[in-house]
């Protein structure tokens, strides 16, 4: 358990300071932004519906719902606290987000989200979780019929690495926080959970790595 946001009462006592900005990692309107762009180079449109897994204090939620036709924004994290501090003290459009859309969801099952799901994106959230829960998420989103893709971030380290220096500085580890897995391993995980994967080779902070899964469907025309 070396995540912080693992600790007991870490969300507790960083939310009673006003923290919920830190909490996320601050860069606050670059990173909402860059997420945002990713999805709409994506195909993400005002119809669809969005899942913001790991959503935090609503850094994404801040762009995607005004920009989204109400009520299209779910969010999930492991603390509905820290969706509820982002959506009092950060979103202008509350109109538009039920916060019954807030789910609080540690373990990447998504019950009670909508099935009506066409996109999603978990930003920043595998770097501070072991790489199986990558699969446990694939393996909840199969679920949801509709869904299109999700966005996914990662740190990337070669084969065997147990620490790694990413581009910019940061040190990564297969066994700690902040956590890296090779490419190689990333595509094995979602071959055998039934996804299609394919690298997105924008900047992104701290040298984090984007990749757009695809849930693989049977054809209609293939045997039963
Ligand atoms: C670096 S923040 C990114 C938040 C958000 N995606 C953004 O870009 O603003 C990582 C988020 O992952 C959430 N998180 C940590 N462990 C989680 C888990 N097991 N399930 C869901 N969310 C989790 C944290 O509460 C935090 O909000």
């Amino acid at each position: 358990m070396s995540s912080p946001y693992a600790r007991p009462g870490f969300y507790d006592e960083a939310l009673a300071k006003g923290r919920h900005r830190d909490i996320v990692g601050g860069r606050w309107d670059e990173t909402g932004r860059a997420q945002m762009a990713a999805l709409m180079d994506h195909g993400l449109r005002p119809d669809h519906v969005l899942l913001d897994i790991g959503a935090g204090a609503l850094r994404l939620g801040c762009k995607a719902v005004p920009y989204l036709e109400p009520g299209h924004y779910w969010g999930t994290d492991a603390s509905r606290a820290l969706m509820l501090a982002g959506y009092a003290a950060e979103l202008d459009a509350r109109e538009r987000l039920d916060p019954v859309q807030l789910v609080e969801d540690a373990d990447f099952t998504f019950a009670g989200v909508s099935d009506t799901i066409t996109h999603a994106i978990a930003f920043g959230v595998f770097p501070h979780l072991e790489s199986d829960a990558i699969a446990l998420c694939l393996n909840g989103l199969r679920r949801f019929p509709q869904l299109e893709c999700v966005l996914l971030t990662v740190f990337l380290a070669p084969d065997e690495a147990t620490s790694h220096r990413q581009k910019d500085g940061v040190v990564t580890h297969a066994g700690r926080a902040p956590y890296h897995l090779s490419e190689a391993a990333l595509y094995a995980m979602a071959d055998a959970s039934g996804w299609s994967l394919n690298r997105d080779d924008r900047m992104l902070p701290r040298g984090q790595v984007m990749f757009r899964a695809e849930p693989l469907r049977p054809s209609p025309s293939s045997p039963r």
